[in-house]
């Protein structure tokens, strides 16, 4: 069982939401990673989602799991449901229409969960846990690609927690969570190449012990990683940076993500930590 500081010093279980990839494919593209033409292996994604949850298990984490929609084959990808804090949950609102359907069964989930779900107004998008990120008490949030900068402040406002806002320019890069990953209250992995100059240097003033990423590195999803107790699990690119990561004191745990890669997923994408920062 794994087990965190929580806010008031206290210890926590960790638990994590995920979906099961049983609708899962890319049947669209809104992202520069996903092409209709190059076909998802079935067979290989449901046996790499299962590697995750029997990763997540064997480290003594409880997982949540979210019920899968036919016609949704993102909803594997439950970062992006919303953003939680101190029992409360923003739902996303998601920039394009085709992911827009999920809103509905995630506003269900999270009731479910025990969340009070919050909803933003509909000229604004936000995807969730995809773009905002706990670093310490700072709620650290991207927008450039899916989610609106004026969609910061309101957050900030529903959670009552202080907002970084940062610019992401690379599509690659298109959710902060792939060039972003708080590690614990010093360290964090991020690829410098997805921001822009004015927000790489206000993150690196944030973060005292930064572990940067390569961009070729960060393509192959290695920030999209979920630090769980001393181990840190992302995509088998992760490999590259494992030696910073020790030092740090955590051991990697590499796991291959092919399929998800080809629409634009990796770990983190596929996990939504429900505590200790969900409260
Ligand atoms: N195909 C999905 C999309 O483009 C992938 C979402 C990845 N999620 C994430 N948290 N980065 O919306």
């Amino acid at each position: 069982m794994v087990r965190s500081a929580c806010g008031g010093g206290g210890v926590t279980t960790m638990a994590i939401l995920m979906c099961p990839p049983d609708f899962f494919g890319v049947e669209y593209e809104i992202n520069p990673w996903m092409h209709v033409q190059v076909a998802v292996d079935r067979a290989t994604a449901v046996e790499q989602w299962d590697a995750l949850h029997r990763t997540y298990d064997e480290l003594g984490v409880d997982i949540e799991l979210a019920t899968p929609h036919r016609g949704l084959p993102d909803m594997v990808f439950t970062a992006n449901a919303a953003v939680l804090a101190n029992g409360r949950a923003v739902l996303s609102r998601f920039h394009h229409a085709e992911r827009a359907g999920e809103e509905q069964h995630w506003r269900a989930e999270l009731q479910r969960l025990g969340y009070t779900v919050h909803e933003l107004p509909e000229s604004v998008s936000f995807e969730g846990a995809g773009d905002a990120l706990f670093f310490g008490d700072t709620l650290v949030c991207g927008h450039g690609f899916r989610t609106d900068e004026a969609s910061h402040a309101m957050v900030a406002d529903l959670l009552g927690v202080e907002v970084l806002s940062l610019q992401l320019v690379d599509p690659r890069f298109y959710h902060l969570d792939t060039c972003f990953c708080p590690i614990d209250e010093r360290t964090a992995l991020m690829a410098p190449a997805a921001f822009s100059a004015d927000s790489l240097e206000r993150l690196r003033a944030l973060v005292p012990n930064p572990i940067e990423v390569p961009a070729d590195v960060a393509a192959g999803f290695a920030c999209n990683a979920m630090p769980v107790g001393e181990r840190v699990v992302s995509s088998t690119s992760i490999t590259a940076v494992s030696e910073p990561l020790r030092r740090a004191g955590y051991e990697t745990v590499a796991l291959p993500m092919t399929e998800f890669m080809k629409s634009g997923g990796g770990v983190r994408c596929l996990s939504l930590p429900l505590l200790p920062s969900g409260g």
